[in-house]
């Protein structure tokens, strides 16, 4: 029985080795091993594929969204609002800050931010609302924008979770454009590194230099520091990397598209699979292809038995994590979404044939 793994890092890879390869040679030559001319490179390229000035390369995404919290002003006595159903890096960095995590509720559909609930739970002391870019698709941040016109609060920034999203548009506009944006370079995700790493975009000049500065120790200039700041820089060995992959970035979303276009039509006849909805205006890039099942974890069991590396993207909901708990609070969708969720293997280079053998099998599951 040949593994269908969730995600495919050796696949990725082996399109990329060579250049990879020669990358590496060069960094050990020039000891060029944090920052440097392969770091610039990559900001540069990354911010014109985002379609924005700055691009800030930083250690992870977890770090990017801390530090573009601060830049923007969040911090002890205000308050973030952000869905209930992300991974848990979303609150964390928040509460790195100082700030208070606020929860609210998903779309049951898209299981993305709910806008209403968002700005319902605007209070005086909100500085921030984070959309989680859940799965790969835009949450609408063009409807929180005109709720925050609406409200006459153009003070609360947008600071976009854009981890899963990297390269997704809604109307034509990707992630960053309304505020700024932090994402993750984790292996996994559409643009992975060999290691962590993770990037802040923007627009505006002084939450980029902001971000910079914050994660050089607080100084653009070594030894003088005029923040308290940390230390989270990109590596020059995992710039090589994302380099390489973010020239086939574009191609390998659209292989991501094809993917779940074949899975929908896979899974049209299966009445127990609640199929992903794209919301009008996205352009997804099928981070995963998530799934709602009965049964789920019974169905999970049997399919990584079977050698199909299905996963759930999120089983706990953050409100009911340990270290969130202390919020409580009810979130109806999000808590009864979770025990249903299911991602189903999706990669560039998964086969028809691989993702038939998915169907089949989640099938078999279903109805044993
Ligand atoms: C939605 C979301 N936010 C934040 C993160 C944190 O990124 P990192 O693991 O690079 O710190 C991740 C990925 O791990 C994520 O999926």
């Amino acid at each position: 029985m040949t593994r269908i793994p969730l995600v495919d890092l050796a696949a990725a890879h082996a399109e990329v080795a060579e250049e990879v390869e020669a990358g590496f040679k060069r960094i050990i030559a020039d000891t060029a091993f944090i920052g440097g001319a392969e770091v610039a490179a990559f900001e540069s390229e990354y911010a014109a594929f985002s379609g924005l000035p700055y691009a800030i390369g930083v250690a992870n995404g977890t770090d990017a969204l801390e530090l573009a919290f601060k830049a923007v002003g969040v911090g002890p006595g205000t308050e973030v609002i952000l869905p209930a159903n992300t991974f848990i890096a979303t609150a964390e960095a928040v509460a790195r800050t100082g700030a208070a995590v606020v929860l609210v509720d998903c779309d049951p559909r898209t299981y993305l931010i709910d806008v209403d609930a968002a700005l319902a739970a605007i209070t005086p002391r909100t500085k921030a609302i984070a959309p989680v870019h859940l799965y790969g698709q835009l949450a609408p941040v063009d409807l929180i924008k005109s709720g925050l016109a609406a409200l006459s609060r153009d003070d609360i920034v947008i600071v976009e979770d854009a981890a899963q999203s990297q390269g997704a548009t809604r109307h034509g506009l990707g992630s960053g454009v309304d505020g700024i944006a932090a994402t993750s370079f984790y292996p996994g995700k559409n643009l992975g590194a060999y290691g962590d790493a993770g990037a802040v975009t923007t627009a505006v000049e002084e939450w980029a230099t902001t971000v910079r500065t914050l994660g050089s120790h607080g100084g653009l200039r070594k030894y003088h520091h005029d923040l308290v700041g940390v230390n989270s820089r990109l590596d020059g060995l995992q710039a090589v990397v994302l380099r390489a992959k973010l020239a086939r970035l574009a191609g390998w979303n659209s292989q991501r598209r094809a993917a779940a276009a074949r899975y929908d039509e896979l899974l049209a006849g299966f009445e127990q699979v609640v199929r992903p909805v794209t919301l009008d205006g996205n352009v997804h890039v099928w981070h995963i292809y998530c799934v709602r099942v009965p049964n789920r974890d019974e169905v999970l069991a049997k399919l990584n038995a079977a050698g199909v590396g299905a996963a759930i993207h999120y089983p706990i909901p953050v409100h009911r994590t340990g270290a969130f708990a202390s919020l409580g609070g009810s979130y109806p969708n999000a808590e009864a979404s979770a025990p249903e969720i299911l991602s189903l293997p999706i990669y560039p280079q998964i086969t028809p044939d691989q993702q038939a053998r998915v169907a089949e099998e989640l099938g078999k599951a279903l109805a044993s």
